[in-house]
């Protein structure tokens, strides 16, 4: 299926794929005008409507809720039972598998990769369908990625090689208990300073400081971003998630202060000393927080010739 479409490995992938994959969300790449039936629509009205569209399946909805979905295969199974009057709701597929919006596209890889379907639904947080998720949208979507990048590593061709930075946004999705992709942000971005011999001890600074930041969004909050902007002068790391928050600032930001639990200790994290760093390597950095997300900004300097 797909994954053998875009093949994956770890270390020869290029990196473009490699973002896409991990670093853009289900809710970037689906189509999101979707046609979708009421429960007590005809099988019938249900045959025009495929037809007229020239699609093999639809979601059934009431009031934004999924409810399940209806395939051709459904129409065919109601057409030769003579069932055609029938509602939509007797004869769709319940509690269909479904992506949320918020998923990396890694995730709807594997989904196609494991699951015979053809299109997923995808629910907003509120478990409200947003969207529809097809094959085609993916590689649809890394055709225009893999353009872009080829535009952009076309002309610094033309232009030569040069060291300046320039203006550049990464944006990195993090998913809770993910331990496998936490590391990628700080590593590409130390890659990409690297590149522009920036000094080896702001490289380690920002790095550092991206590195907790995703680690605390993977063990401590239900996921989120990291996203890092680099321009002549600094980099800035924004990373926000979607909860619980954090009690206590003041504490949290205190060494050796961990609500780690001895799971997350046994994997060699928790030593609580992850705020306490990030604050101590960048020059500005902000934090707020709620039970509906964390937000932390940190902003490390460039000097001029590094
Ligand atoms: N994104 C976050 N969401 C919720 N709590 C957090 C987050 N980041 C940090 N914390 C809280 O702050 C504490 C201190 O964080 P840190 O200094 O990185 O230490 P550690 O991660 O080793 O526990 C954590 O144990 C946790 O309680
Ligand atoms: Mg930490």
């Amino acid at each position: 299926m797909i994954k053998k479409l875009i093949p994956v490995y770890e270390n020869q992938t290029p990196l473009v794929v490699l973002e896409l994959i991990q670093g853009h969300k289900i809710s970037e790449i689906m189509s999101r005008n979707v046609v979708s039936v009421k429960p007590d629509v005809t099988m019938r009205e249900v045959k025009l409507m495929m037809k007229d569209r020239g699609i093999s399946g639809m979601p059934v909805v009431r009031q934004k809720r999924l409810l399940g979905i209806i395939s051709v295969e459904d129409l065919l199974n109601a057409l030769e039972d003579g069932l055609m009057d029938d509602s939509v709701e007797k004869h769709m597929s319940r509690n269909p598998v479904i992506l949320e919006e918020q998923m990396p596209v890694s995730f709807a890889i594997d989904y196609f990769e494991n699951y015979s379907f053809n299109r997923f639904p995808v629910l907003n947080e509120s478990k409200e369908l947003v969207g529809m998720l097809t094959d085609r949208d993916i590689i649809m979507h890394m055709i225009k990625v893999m353009n872009g990048e080829i535009g952009r590593l076309e002309e610094l061709a033309k232009h030569g090689h040069h060291t300046e930075i320039g203006n550049v946004i990464r944006r990195y999705a993090v998913v809770q208990n993910d331990f496998k992709n936490a590391g990628k942000a700080s590593s590409e971005i130390k890659a990409l300073l690297q590149e522009h011999d920036v000094d080896r001890k702001i490289i380690r600074a920002a790095a550092t400081a991206i590195y907790e930041l995703e680690i605390n969004q993977v063990v401590h909050s239900l996921g989120g971003e990291i996203v890092c902007r680099i321009s002549d002068d600094h980099v800035e790391v924004l990373a926000r998630d979607r909860g619980p928050g954090i009690k206590n600032i003041d504490l949290a930001l205190s060494e050796g202060f961990s609500t780690a639990t001895d799971w997350i200790r046994s994997m060699g994290f928790g030593a609580g000393m992850g705020l306490p760093n990030i604050k101590r390597v960048s020059d500005d950095f902000r934090i707020k927080s709620s039970e509906s997300g964390t937000e932390i900004k940190v902003i490390i300097n460039l000097p001029e010739d590094s």
